[in-house]
């Protein structure tokens, strides 16, 4: 065979080649033990020594050559298999998103809902003292809510101290009503959502932290009948239409009298979502107002059992667990 013709189809072969395994064969195929041009070289020995001057000098050449453009041809191949292969018809990755707790959805609703209703919305600390938790609330100085089994309270090393210095979790929302009102006149409507904390047993009712959302309205003539209408507004709109009833019970709050609590029937079961009632004129006096000029309502109404009844959910704990199994649903 001519070696020319020999190269070209060497050159040509290793052209297409697409694969170590391919190129492999082809290596073997010209050069192995038994390969075509072994046996050329092999061959020489049968030829005149004229054929072997000008035959020899070729056909090592294009064992050089073949060999080169193997090495080549390899490293080429080696170079492409690192680089990632993408598969564009493959469905991609799911992105894990991150979204809003249902306690947040809740609460973020309250907001809107009252926001519509002119209400504005206020803060409070969560570490809040003695004076604002308890004593501006009316709370009697023996009342069995300041006892250690319900207020966190936090360890102070000097014991002379007055009831400003004592620091304690806020137990409730309600102090910020007389935080409020220490520094603004009537008539206004506000909401404070927040987190409380009560050292409780846990169970499916009860957290040591959950969050409340405190309404307060005051001005002239207001009456427990503008209360009524607030709530029930609310809870219209926060169940989006679907049939609730509504009933009050009397109950009793240091700072609220009359007291009422109201209970609400939402898909044939009854809860109790509110504590509620007329601002106690001590709370009004402790804020600096003359009890007689002004009038108000003060409720509190608790978040996490709203979005337990409203997404049907069994234990208050699981608001809690940061299990996905459960947020993911909302
Ligand atoms: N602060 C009361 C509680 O925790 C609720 C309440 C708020 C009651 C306002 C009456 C008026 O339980």
């Amino acid at each position: 065979m001519e070696v020319e013709i020999l190269q070209k189809e060497i050159k040509e072969k290793i052209n297409k080649i697409k694969s170590l395994n391919e190129l492999e064969e082809i290596r073997v195929y010209y050069l192995g033990r038994n390969g075509k041009i072994t046996n050329i070289l092999k061959s020489l020995k049968d030829l005149s020594l004229d054929e072997r001057k000008i035959i020899g000098p070729k056909i090592q050449l294009l064992k050089k050559e073949t060999e080169d453009l193997i090495f080549n041809k390899k490293q080429e191949l080696e170079q492409e298999n690192l680089i990632p292969k993408i598969d564009l018809t493959k469905p991609p990755k799911k992105l894990q998103k991150g979204h809003l707790h249902p306690l947040t959805l809740v609460e973020q609703k309250m907001r809107q809902i009252f926001s519509g209703m002119n209400f504005s919305i206020i803060d409070g600390p969560e570490l809040e003292n003695e004076y604002y938790n308890f004593d501006a609330l009316n709370f009697p100085p023996n009342h069995p809510a300041r006892e250690m089994q319900d207020t966190f309270w936090i360890k102070q090393e000097n014991k002379n101290i007055n009831s400003k210095q004592r620091f304690l979790l806020r137990t409730h929302t309600s102090p910020v009503q007389v935080r409020f009102m220490e520094k603004n006149k009537p008539p206004f409507q506000i909401i404070v959502p927040g987190k409380v904390f009560r050292n409780e047993a846990l169970d499916s009712g009860h957290e040591i932290n959950f969050y409340q959302l405190e309404g307060l309205m005051v001005g002239k003539n207001i009456t427990l009948a503008n209360f009524k209408f607030v709530i029930e507004e609310f809870f219209h709109k926060f169940f989006r239409g679907e049939k609730i009833e509504f009933r009050y019970r009397p109950s009793y709050f240091p700072f609220v009298e009359p007291g009422v609590e109201l209970i609400i029937k939402y898909k044939g079961k009854w809860f109790e979502v509110a504590g509620a009632g007329m601002v106690h004129k001590h709370v009004f006096e402790y804020a600096h107002y003359n009890p007689r000029d002004f009038q108000g309502f003060a409720f509190g109404v608790g978040i996490d059992r709203l979005a337990m009844i409203k997404y049907k959910i069994p234990d208050i704990r699981l608001f809690y667990e940061s299990d996905l199994r459960f947020i993911n649903q909302f």
